[in-house]
């Protein structure tokens, strides 16, 4: 049988090896292959799922559709890592081969419990109409990382009052109490989010929809995730069918949280401030978050969004996930942090630092297609200033701080081939006072910038020629200073 072209829910060993090798070696030959994002050897990656710390190692799974890049049968593909920073391809985790997920294992997540290591999961299914009907299925893994599916599903009906849009659910513990949260849409076609709760992770109660104040907030909200920072409770989700205001929800779906108190686990209760998204940039989506053994909170997401087209498409394979993040809060507000492990794949280092007077400075040593940069601003009367990178005489990409507006500003116009022009090509977001750093990983085929240490990120995918590699420093109107160090990757 051939390769799929289209939509379609052909499975793995539908495939003759020969047809495979094929695909992987047009997948290797694509020069956006990255470097240091975990990306899918063949076919599309979208949501990481089950993100943990089990038996001395991190585990990390992700929605797989193996024979190319749209979203077909999904599996999930199991990596695995000591530091956080290099992952090994471990294979398939779970397939979809029964009767309660013969259309798809979708997302879920992963908490430990005597001993092995439970992995709750959306079992996608469609009947001969092709109408959805999900499960909640139940894979187990032990300390060897062998995984046993149960032969039967947890919950097998969407409760009255939701739609077949039920699902992503996403674990935690209370006490000697399993919770989760899941995806839901009710049968008015709004979003909402549903509480269930275990004792031993194979029973489960549905609890019933957690109220919050956004009771008409998008058709649909995929990948819940809900957990604790100090004294605050944090619902992170990604709502869909959220129209664009202002500079807010210019993306196809968007991604994001609502902090607040603690949930009330009782009257099934949030209660909470508005909705803030995680991301500023172009590509980001289905979030994901654990708890390390050291306590620290660690996000990772899907960098691409569903129904968007991307040009490594032709070479078999689309998307990756993000750099780990680390999470704090600070004034209300989520910070997102590059994890400091990241700095042992730096390499070679140059460091520069000058004035710029309404001028662009292009400087020795500053050029590259993966690397990590740290540059720091000081505003003299500057009306713009920042950096233009991945750049030649045709192409660039841009971040920039705009004074007068008090917005910082990312344009991929001029990035390489072109993606998602429809829903535009620059990025804006609000920010107090200047900004006085960007921080930004670079990758063959993306881009991560960390706007003074975490207040904001913007992540996007850019796909420029490869010998597009100028970075370029500018201000306009007025001076500023700048000091910047940079690392190979
Ligand atoms: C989000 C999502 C989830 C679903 C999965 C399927 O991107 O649509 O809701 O479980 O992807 O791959």
């Amino acid at each position: 049988m051939e390769l799929p072209r289209g939509k379609s829910y052909i499975r793995l060993e539908q495939i003759s090896q020969e047809d495979i090798d094929n695909l992987i070696s047009r997948v290797n030959s694509c020069t956006w292959r990255q470097t240091f994002h975990i990306q899918p050897v063949s076919g599309l990656l979208n949501d990481p799922n089950g993100f943990c710390f089990y038996n001395g190692e991190y585990h990390l799974y992700y929605q797989w559709h193996p024979l190319g890049p749209f979203h077909g049968l999904k599996y999930w593909y199991h990596t695995k890592s000591t530091d956080l920073v290099n992952w090994q391809n471990v294979g398939i985790a779970i397939k979809p081969d029964e009767y309660f997920d013969s259309h798809g294992a979708y997302s879920g997540s992963a908490v430990e419990h005597d001993g092995k290591l439970y992995l709750l999961y959306t079992g996608n299914t469609r009947d001969e109409n092709l109408v959805r009907h999900p499960y909640l299925c139940i894979a187990l893994m032990d300390d060897e990382g062998n995984i046993i599916k149960s032969k039967k599903s947890v919950l097998d009906k969407v409760p009255d009052g939701y739609t077949e849009h039920f699902r992503d659910p996403k674990l935690w513990k209370v006490e000697d109490r399993y919770y989760a949260v899941i995806g839901a849409q009710r049968t008015d076609e709004t979003g909402a989010v549903c509480l269930l709760s275990s004792n031993d992770l194979l029973e489960w109660k549905f609890e019933g929809e957690l109220a919050t104040n956004l009771d008409n907030f998008g058709f649909m909200w995929e990948c819940p995730d809900y957990f604790e920072m100090g004294d605050k409770g944090i619902l992170i989700f990604s709502p869909q069918g959220l129209e664009p205001e202002g500079d807010l929800y210019q993306n196809i779906y968007q991604a994001g949280y609502v902090l607040g108190e603690k949930i009330d686990l009782e009257r099934r209760k949030l209660t909470h401030g508005g909705f803030i998204e995680l991301d500023r940039g172009f590509d980001f989506y289905a979030p994901h978050t654990m708890k390390d053994p050291s306590g620290r909170r660690l996000m990772v997401a899907w960098m691409g969004l569903p129904e968007i087209e991307y040009p490594t498409d032709i070479s078999g394979w689309a998307n990756c996930l993000t750099i780990l993040r680390e999470l704090s809060l600070r004034d209300g507000k989520i910070i997102q942090t590059p994890i400091p492990e990241l700095q042992s794949l730096r390499k070679a280092k140059a460091e520069a630092k000058g004035e710029l007077s309404d001028e662009t400075k292009v400087i020795e040593g500053f050029t590259g297609v993966t690397y990590e940069l740290i540059c720091e601003f000081e505003r003299g009367d500057a009306l713009e200033y920042g950096i233009e990178f991945r750049a030649s005489d045709t192409e660039k990409t841009v971040i920039k701080f705009d004074a007068v507006q008090g917005k910082v500003i990312m344009d991929r116009a001029l990035s390489g081939k072109v993606i998602g022009s429809k829903h535009g090509t620059e990025r804006k977001c609000k920010i107090a006072g200047d900004v006085y750093k960007f921080h930004l990983f670079v990758d063959s085929s993306s881009v991560e910038i960390f706007v003074n240490d975490g207040e904001e990120v913007f992540s996007a995918r850019i796909f420029p020629d490869i010998r597009s590699q100028e970075i370029r420093f500018f201000a306009t109107g007025g001076r500023a200073a700048f000091k910047a160090v940079k690392w190979d990757y």
